[in-house]
């Protein structure tokens, strides 16, 4: 199975990084096709040391691996001058292994404060209308980007050209802060110029045609990783519009956003959380307002690894990820954080939905927010285990009862194999079903 991807199959934070890494050891490559620094991919090493990448692909600690930023994704290059830094500083590689498609866009500073003033401007309309994104600039560049007025990485190369294209731009964003959003915060053109130019030398080294880089891995049969940020009901087509970022975790991302053909994919694997967290605003069905959310939060350190806030949490939605599994073609489930279920007295699977208004049963996710506004979740409730039960366990087979009773079920509800567990953050805390690492 040379050529895998691995998504989120939630509303993100399902833990990617963690799996991406461990996956990692088999594969000469890892590709992230889309999203930017929205993303926050915790991964922590044997030696305990931890760290949190948000556009460097989470295969660059493994020395051997060469980690490719495809044209689908759009880069901050202050953001990525700062993630190099991090990972050389933890005595890493990262020249000659780290490879940035000269097609990618860039995220500029105007890019996050009309993201800033966009989110502030629906904040105030009081109808609760904000995203609540992560202020990072992802939406507007994507919006650049499919204006054809983006500025790409390869604009950095020509300082002429990046001058004349930022002027450009920055004529028209600074009319729409100061005219559209009132903003007395106007972008200095000249100043941006000069902080800007100096990346020509800085990204030279990274930039290449990442296409045919991983276009010719794929044709020597070597072991490729695509790896999704944010996650499926994120999607701007398929999430639940218009609380979604802006460009296409789902499977057909990976294929847009590195180039590479719909044939190459052998697998597609999905990540899924034992329960279920979103951070910023939406519909999110099984959602608990209560103590044992606040539990689930505490217990699961949930707070965003970009912007630290709170993540909303609640039971595992299995219409939502079914929809997922649906959509992505996903044959094979790595579960992660089963520990953080461990000493609750009770534990929930949402199995469907009942509409309030007649107690119609729905089995199969929708997107539209009128209808998700009017269900109330229909749940199967599973008895818990204890913590220390799941110290030192490394096999699905010697895992206590009641834990194998909730993992049938999501596999039943899910249609489809949890072929990895992790049952902690370490990378020796996973239970790996051994012939799908062989496959990969
Ligand atoms: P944006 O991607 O910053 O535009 O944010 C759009 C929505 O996606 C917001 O609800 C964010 O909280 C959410 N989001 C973006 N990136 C992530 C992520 O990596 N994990 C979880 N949620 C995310």
């Amino acid at each position: 199975m040379p050529v895998t991807i691995v998504l989120g199959s939630q509303w993100g934070d399902e833990g990617k990084g963690k799996i991406v890494d461990l996956l990692a050891e088999n594969c000469e490559y890892v590709a992230r096709y889309q999203g930017g620094a929205n993303a926050g991919h915790t991964i922590k090493l044997p030696d305990g040391r931890e760290f949190v990448l948000h556009l460097i692909p989470s295969g660059i600690f493994h020395p051997g691996v060469f980690c490719i930023i495809g044209n689908g994704v759009v880069i901050d290059p202050v953001a990525l001058r700062e993630e190099i830094k991090m990972v050389e500083d933890a005595g890493v590689e990262v020249k000659g292994r780290l490879f940035i498609s000269y097609n990618a866009h860039l995220i500029m500073p105007y890019h996050k404060q009309i993201d800033k003033a966009s989110e502030a401007r629906l904040s105030k309309s009081g109808d609760g209308k904000a995203v609540g994104t992560t202020g990072r600039g992802i939406g507007p560049a994507y919006e650049d980007k499919f204006a054809r007025k983006g500025i790409r990485i390869v604009d950095l190369l020509d300082r002429n050209l990046l001058a004349e294209k930022l002027r450009q731009n920055i004529f028209e964003k600074n009319e729409l802060l100061s005219k559209f959003y009132d903003s007395k915060d106007l972008c200095d053109v000249e100043q941006i110029i000069r902080d800007y130019e100096v990346f020509d030398q800085e990204m030279d080294p990274y930039i290449t045609d990442t296409s045919l880089l991983l276009n010719k891995a794929i044709a020597e049969g070597k072991n490729v990783l695509l790896e999704g940020a944010q996650a499926a009901l994120l999607d701007i087509d398929f999430g639940t519009y218009p609380y979604v970022t802006s460009s296409s975790p789902t499977a057909g991302g990976a294929c847009t956003g590195l180039g590479i053909p719909p044939t190459s994919i052998d697998k597609v694997i999905g990540v899924v959380k034992a329960y279920s967290t979103r951070v910023g605003n939406g519909p999110f069905p099984t959602e608990l307002l209560d103590s044992t959310g606040e539990g689930l939060r505490k217990a699961g350190r949930e707070y965003g690894a970009t912007t630290g806030r709170p993540r909303r949490c609640g039971w595992l939605d299995a219409v939502a990820v079914r929809y997922a599994v649906m959509i992505n073609g996903i044959e094979s489930i790595a579960l992660t954080k089963l520990d953080v279920l461990s000493d609750m007295p009770e534990i929930k699977i949402c199995t469907k939905y009942e509409r309030v208004t007649d107690g119609k049963i729905i089995e199969h996710f929708t997107t539209n927010l009128k209808t998700l506004g009017a269900i109330r979740p229909i749940y199967e409730s599973f008895s818990g285990w204890k913590k220390s039960e799941l110290e030192g366990i490394s096999k699905r087979e010697d895992l206590p009862g009641n834990v194998k009773i909730y993992l049938d079920a999501i596999e039943r509800e899910l249609g489809a194999p949890l072929n990895i567990i992790s049952i902690g953050a370490g990378r020796n805390e996973t239970l790996v079903e051994q012939s799908l690492v062989g496959s990969l």
